[in-house]
């Protein structure tokens, strides 16, 4: 008898995102550094005759739409499994937010029926499963922090002289009531005129001069391009922002394609004004966490 498992799908957050330009397949080539939160959602997985998935959020569509029961199906292919699994979704990522959770979700699942249907996948075969799930995928095969390239499908340890000087800090995670479309936020990176891409080399020179010096702080290598297309026609972000800055000393940056934005907060620094300000802009529908990055 195989028992029920139920694992952490954890949020992550973009601290350093160049797009550096648009491929032939029609996707974009990326340089990130990406950090795991400690928040995040649980997946409860159980076997079952078939796959079926329940969500504690009733606006998460539980249907084949959803990219745990994508993760399910790709799963059965590769391993031809013919067993199935009830999922149950513990949802506290807000959808729409450049924050993850949906390829999370998708990466819990792949997890979870390892241990369920006691099948197992080569590393390089999960690998390329999480790569067509998404391109967010694969950023949460490992834990701790990473660098993402290509279209997200090539992920390497961040080093761990980078990795520990971001392991354990503090953070506040802001989300306006409105989500942003990641198709919608690339197209319009792509429309500018010029498009804003970062050259590759440029991307890669900041990423190897950060990580090489130990004096740099997290703070240093923060960084989107995927934000002045985004606050252009969503300007309630900005205007927060240039607030964030100007009245508490943060360093606030949007995650992937939005909406969400984030800032470290200093270890004694207290949230109850910045989480005021943020209410006082953004209303009573905008989700505010704190975290730490994991
Ligand atoms: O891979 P995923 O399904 O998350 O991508 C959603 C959309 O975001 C793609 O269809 C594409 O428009 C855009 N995208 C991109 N380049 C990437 C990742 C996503 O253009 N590296």
């Amino acid at each position: 008898m195989v028992s029920p498992i139920s694992l952490f799908a954890p949020a992550k957050l973009n601290l350093f995102l160049a797009i550096t330009g648009r491929r032939k397949d029609g996707f974009h080539d990326l340089v990130s550094v990406v950090a795991k939160l400690d928040f995040g959602d649980t997946l409860h997985t159980e076997p079952a005759d078939a796959f079926s998935l329940t969500c504690s959020d009733p606006a998460v569509p539980g249907d084949e739409s959803n990219l745990v029961l994508k993760a399910a199906r790709a799963f059965a292919v590769a391993t031809q499994w013919e067993g199935g699994a009830r999922f149950y979704l513990e949802k506290r990522i807000p959808m729409g937010a450049g924050l993850g959770g949906g390829s999370s979700d998708a990466v819990a699942a792949l997890r979870a029926l390892t241990s369920v249907s006691t099948r197992s996948l080569e590393p390089e075969s999960l690998a390329q499963v999480a790569a067509q799930l998404g391109s967010d995928c694969p950023l949460f095969l490992p834990n701790g922090p990473v660098i993402m390239r290509g279209r997200g499908e090539q992920v390497e340890a961040l080093p761990e002289r980078a990795a520990g000087r971001l392991r354990g800090r503090r953070v506040i995670v802001f989300k306006p009531g409105f989500g942003i479309s990641t198709p919608w936020a690339y197209a319009r990176l792509a429309a500018g005129k010029p498009a804003s891409y970062l050259l590759v080399a440029e991307a890669e020179a900041r990423l190897a001069a950060w990580v090489a010096d130990p004096e740099a702080p997290a703070e240093a290598i923060l960084f989107n391009n995927m934000e002045p297309p985004a606050f252009a026609k969503f300007v309630a972000l900005p205007v927060l922002l240039e607030q964030l800055r100007s009245e508490f000393g943060l360093a606030p940056r949007m995650s992937g394609s939005g909406s969400a934005c984030f800032a470290f907060l200093d270890g004694q620094m207290a949230m109850a004004p910045v989480v005021e300000a943020i209410r006082a802009a953004w209303g009573v529908s905008a989700f505010v966490q704190e975290a730490r990055l994991s």
